[in-house]
């Protein structure tokens, strides 16, 4: 959700040597756990730059200008002529206003353009970097790969990566620019805001997971375990079919039922779902779920 409703003006322009100090700050500034520092050092950057290392068929170097101000970096790194590779290092005051997807479609337009032989920009998110995989989801790209243990922590342990790319056909067919391609619940968290009618979960919280229109919803309340719901969303509604362990006492039974929810968004941008579920049990009820909101 947008930290604020203005979509922020939105530019590159190539790297020049003067850029090289900021950049090296902004490497360091805008790392975090998911997205380590390029390692980018000032005066040999400088010295690359001057060199056109970061200008060349093999690797580019853009800044990102946001309504006016150098706001962070852009990377395209070409593997052998036909995929390109995008890093993406937007400074932290200037996240989740909507620049990180605009930032993909103006790359997206000019190495297309630029490069008749180039088939595919890709990229990678590490498993947990939602905002990443919610900014390619925005700028029309696929998820079409797990790469497992590709991320080496900090702690000795290796964390998966999602790869995504967009292709020249999706590009020609404008799928990085179409209007919200409708909503995407990937990463999200609700939690129950009212009951209308039935029994009332209390303490449910859904956790989503969406690639295209294909949803699945991850919950658990005070008294279900292990619940998933799986759905086709279309539009703004969302059918499911869903499955979780009734704890009553000691009574545990396997539920299982369908729904149809419908999501709208409300004034202060927040995501609501209005959900109507049946079980094959004979039960049903309607209830109204929460966008949680996170620091995030
Ligand atoms: C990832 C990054 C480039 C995104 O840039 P951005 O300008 O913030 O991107 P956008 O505003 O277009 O989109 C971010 C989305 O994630 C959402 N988001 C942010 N934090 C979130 C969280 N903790 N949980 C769920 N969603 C979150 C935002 O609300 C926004 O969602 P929207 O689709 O509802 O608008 C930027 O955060 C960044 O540079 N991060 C550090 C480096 C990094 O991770 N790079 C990617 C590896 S290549």
């Amino acid at each position: 959700m947008p930290a604020d409703n203005r979509r922020p003006e939105v530019h590159l322009r190539v790297l020049v040597p003067e850029d090289a100090g900021w950049v090296a700050t902004m490497d360091r500034k805008s790392a975090t756990s998911m997205a380590r520092p390029i390692g980018f050092v000032e005066d040999r950057l400088h010295e690359e730059l001057e060199a056109g290392a970061w200008a060349n068929d093999t690797r580019f170097g853009w800044a990102i200008i946001i309504d006016g101000a150098t706001a962070g970096f852009a990377l395209v790194v070409d593997g052998d002529g036909r995929d390109a590779e995008v890093l993406l290092r937007i400074g932290p005051k200037a996240r989740g206003r909507g620049a990180g997807r605009e930032v993909l479609r103006h790359l997206a337009d000019h190495h297309f353009s630029a490069s008749p032989e180039l088939l595919r920009l890709t990229g990678r998110a590490h498993e947990h970097n939602v905002p990443m995989q919610r900014v390619f989801n925005a700028a029309g790209f696929r998820m079409e790969a797990r790469y497992r243990d590709s991320f080496p922590q900090g702690d000795g342990t290796a964390a998966s990566e999602w790869g995504y790319a967009l292709t020249r056909a999706d590009w020609e067919a404008g799928r990085h620019r179409s209007p919200e391609s409708g909503y995407d619940l990937h990463g999200l968290s609700f939690e129950l805001e009212e009951t209308i009618e039935g029994a009332e979960p209390t303490g449910l919280l859904v956790k989503f997971l969406q690639e295209g229109r294909r949803v699945i919803g991850r919950y658990t309340a005070d008294h279900q375990l292990d619940g998933e719901a799986a759905g086709i969303l279309s539009g703004d509604v969302l059918r499911y079919r869903f499955v979780h362990t009734a704890e009553d006492g000691t009574h545990v039974e396997e539920v299982l039922g369908r729904g149809r929810a419908r999501l709208q968004r409300r004034e202060d941008g927040r995501l609501e779902i209005v959900d109507k579920w049946s079980d094959e049990r004979g039960a049903h009820g309607q209830q109204v779920l929460l966008q949680r909101v996170t620091g995030g």
